[in-house]
């Protein structure tokens, strides 16, 4: 098999690189963004057209007051300090997740750097950002059960295809490859509905140390894999 084509990342374990160090969370955090920014430079030349990132969970407002506000922070360094450098590589950025309630500079912000790199086509960057895969999934529901409430569409309209079309990633291909780091095995509520048929892999690793050669490694193994999406159509199977 070849290159993802789509590669999302669940970038976890920044509190836990800081505590192995005797830092304070919000350096794990910091030393997270760095690895963020060599990812996104990395990928193009790896043949990764689309990286999808995990930066902020609808369920990460749980956390205490002190730390959102850090997460707040440096995710409009990221984009205030690094827009103009990803506008001049070429990518465009996207923001996946609820924009109801996010404070107004912020939203303004992510706006702000849709609009700058709309155009660019060189990698496509999403950052879920407040984002759930339930609460997306509830979203679209409403926005179709109001379309057939307008009398727009009747209910035998939706199909997968139609669902796909009013979810936060509505033209963007599926992710072919998960990566989650820091040893942890679950999604945590990550692209549910796009990860189906995505392949899962699992690095030990926490998000500051990912580093390009892990990024080549993991797609080393995806490499390895045998899709199948339910058929009998992957290498070394009678078709
Ligand atoms: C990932 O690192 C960053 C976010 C969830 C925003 P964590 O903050 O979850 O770090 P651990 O998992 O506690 O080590
Ligand atoms: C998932 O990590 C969210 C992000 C990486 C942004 P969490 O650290 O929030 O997930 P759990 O709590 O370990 O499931
Ligand atoms: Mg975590």
């Amino acid at each position: 098999m070849g290159q993802p084509f789509h590669v999302a990342i669940i970038m976890d374990g920044n509190g836990r690189w800081a505590k192995a160090r005797g830092l304070p969370r919000a350096a794990g955090h910091k030393a997270g963004v760095e690895a963020l920014q060599a990812t996104v430079r990395a990928a193009p030349d790896l043949g990764v057209k689309w990286l999808t990132v995990y930066a902020f969970s609808s369920e990460n407002w749980s956390r205490p007051q002190s730390e959102v506000s850090d997460l707040m922070g440096l995710l409009k360094l990221f984009v205030r300090r690094d827009l103009a450098e990803l506008h001049r590589a070429g990518v465009r950025v996207r923001i996946l997740g609820a924009r109801e309630g996010l404070e107004p500079d912020i939203s303004s912000l992510l706006a702000e750097a849709e609009a700058l790199t709309a155009a660019n086509t060189r990698l496509n960057l999403n950052i879920a950002f407040n984002y759930g895969g339930r609460d997306e999934i509830v979203r679209a529901a409403r926005k179709l059960a109001q379309s057939v409430r307008d009398g727009d569409i009747e209910p035998s309209d939706i199909t997968a295809e139609t669902f796909s079309g009013v979810l936060d990633t509505a033209c963007m291909p599926d992710p072919d490859l998960v990566i989650r780091t820091s040893g942890e095995m679950r999604l945590s509520n990550f692209l549910l509905w796009q990860s189906a048929y995505s392949e899962l892999v699992f690095l030990p690793c926490f998000w500051p140390d990912f580093s390009t050669a892990r990024f080549v490694e993991a797609l080393k193994t995806f490499s390895e894999r045998d899709r199948r999406f339910g058929g009998r159509t992957a290498k070394g199977l009678a078709s």
